[in-house]
């Protein structure tokens, strides 16, 4: 019988039908907007979600379905009131409002202690301080929540009526002890959150439900089938192409972009710079560095410079980011000393700076759009190295990187990757995302698999390696170093930048 994966991500719902080999046998996707009410604000409405998995759903067709799981976008905070309704949008992992809350939660707990508990420092993507964003921003509306859940957890909750949290999801919270696995009851009342408003932890490949009546007469899908816990988007990406052994590594690009380690015990960075979360395998743990805008830079250039590639696009059915790369194929490596720093929604790792700002350093009349488009690939691999180097300092085995996402899907910005981290990348044949290792681990619930790494051993494939260039990588040395010196001659010029005053513009609303 197949399995079900569906990923809640930030563009939209991403749903596969995988087979018992572990073969992709139907996939599809449905889009939602994110509403950006003011700069690097970033919400969601969780009805959203809900309808663009019901129309995944019925995609994805009726009959013989054994199970699903979901996995989605971390950190987002979803408030709920006694009877389980939104009390207002949704607030997602990008959502940088809560510097003030940030330090607020350090100067209580202590940043030291904090560590220990949540193996994590208080970032602004994070969901504990937007909890208490909305306890001093929008009192009357947070009187009213009596539960909150993450966006995949309030999804399942749809389909099953029930309240769940999986460890990997929930370390994100910052409300977590994330070494015992289990909701840190002294993070909790130094915060005064009510421990009754967070749901019950399981982990992933564990049983969360079972799809109600209702459910099954929408979508098609067997009544009382069962619904796993499932897992965050990074550890289910990673069990998807099977990061669940030590010494691997996955490099993702999707709208942000993730270097993340599995790590049988709970590493922490005593600098906080790479977050240590609980992995989607039970028993084992990850370390992970985020850049808050990979993809999106991209996304962002295509957006706003790229109007030509996407008419051309258009009148002859290519796909924009293949017009791109090939433009970006034009300008040598290095881009003649044209630097991109990919910082559009502030940056987590390595500065943990709600305040970064993107910049284009070294511009000459010489450059030109191949240069500018390629400078965005680099910079997105040149933070992912900034990763890198902290998980080596951290004395991380890194046996294998493997590629997933939209660096994987280019064949330069792979190449790019791999020259700038002067390390073999391997590109797994099924690259699906989160939602291929969200089925896996429906797998291991239903009992295909015995464990989610039997599981990964039957379904993931290497299908290529990329290796370095020795010349390439030599001058790529080079930009690194000029890259890595411009944050910090810049860090307080950032500041000031997000003091200018605002055009009273209507929302933005990315489709
Ligand atoms: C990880 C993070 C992002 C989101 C993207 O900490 O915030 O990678 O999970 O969906």
């Amino acid at each position: 019988m197949d399995l079900v994966g569906l990923d809640i991500g930030t563009t939209g719902v991403k749903g596969l039908r995988v087979n018992q080999r572990g073969k992709v046998v139907a996939s599809a996707s449905s889009s939602y907007p994110l509403s950006a009410p003011r700069p690097l604000w970033a919400e969601q409405d969780p009805e959203d979600w809900w309808r663009a998995t019901v129309e995944v759903l019925r995609q994805l067709g009726a009959g013989e379905v054994a199970g699903l799981a979901l996995s989605g976008q971390m950190h987002g905070l979803v408030p709920l009131d006694a009877r389980l309704r939104v009390v207002r949008p949704a607030i997602l992992w990008c959502d940088q409002r809560t510097a003030r809350e940030c330090q607020e939660i350090t100067n209580t707990i202590g940043e030291e202690r904090l560590l220990q508990l949540a193996a994590n420092p208080a970032l602004a993507g994070f969901t504990a301080p937007k909890v208490v964003w909305m306890r001093n921003n929008e009192p009357e509306l947070y009187r009213k929540i009596r539960h909150v859940l993450l966006p995949k957890d309030y999804v399942r909750y749809r389909l099953t009526g029930e309240l769940a949290i999986d460890a990997s999801d929930a370390a994100g919270t910052l409300l977590f002890n994330v070494q015992l696995r289990k909701w840190s009851e002294e993070i909790l009342e130094a915060l005064d959150i009510d421990q009754s408003w967070l749901p019950p932890v399981l982990e992933s490949p564990q049983i969360a439900g079972k799809i109600t009546t209702a459910v099954a007469q929408a979508t098609g899908l067997p009544e009382g089938m069962t619904v796993a816990a499932g897992g965050a988007d990074n550890p289910c990406a990673a069990v998807g192409i099977g990061v669940v052994r030590r010494g691997l590594v996955s490099s993702s690009i999707g709208t942000s972009g993730t270097l993340l380690a599995h790590t049988d015990q709970p590493l922490i960075d005593p600098q906080g710079r790479v977050h240590t979360f609980c992995h989607s395998v039970p028993g084992c743990w990850y370390c992970m560095g985020v850049m808050l805008s990979a993809g999106n830079s991209l996304r962002w250039y295509r957006d706003t410079f790229a109007g030509a590639e996407r008419e051309v696009a258009v009148n002859t059915g290519r796909d924009v980011y293949d017009l791109l790369a090939q433009e970006a194929e034009q300008a040598p490596p290095g881009c003649e000393g044209l630097v991109f720093l990919p910082y559009l929604m502030g940056e987590r790792t390595p500065h943990k700076d709600s305040y970064a700002r993107g910049v284009w350093f070294g511009l000459t009349g010489r450059h030109s759009r191949p240069h500018l488009v390629r400078s965005v690939l680099e910079g997105v691999a040149l933070g992912l190295r900034d990763s890198l180097e902290i998980l080596h300092g951290m004395g991380l085995e890194v046996r294998e990187i493997r590629v997933i996402g939209g660096g994987a899907r280019s064949r330069l910005w792979c190449q790019i990757q791999s020259d700038v981290f002067n390390q073999e990348l391997a590109v797994p044949q099924v690259d699906e995302g989160p939602a291929f290792g969200a089925a896996l681990l429906a797998g291991v619930a239903v009992g295909q698999y015995a464990t989610v790494e039997e599981a990964c051993s039957a379904a993931v494939r290497i299908k290529e390696r990329v290796q370095p260039n020795s010349k390439r990588v030599k001058l790529y040395n080079q930009v690194y170093d000029l890259y890595r010196s411009l944050y910090p001659r810049l860090a307080d010029r950032f500041k000031v930048a997000a003091q200018f005053p605002l055009a009273d513009a209507p929302p933005v609303r990315h489709r």
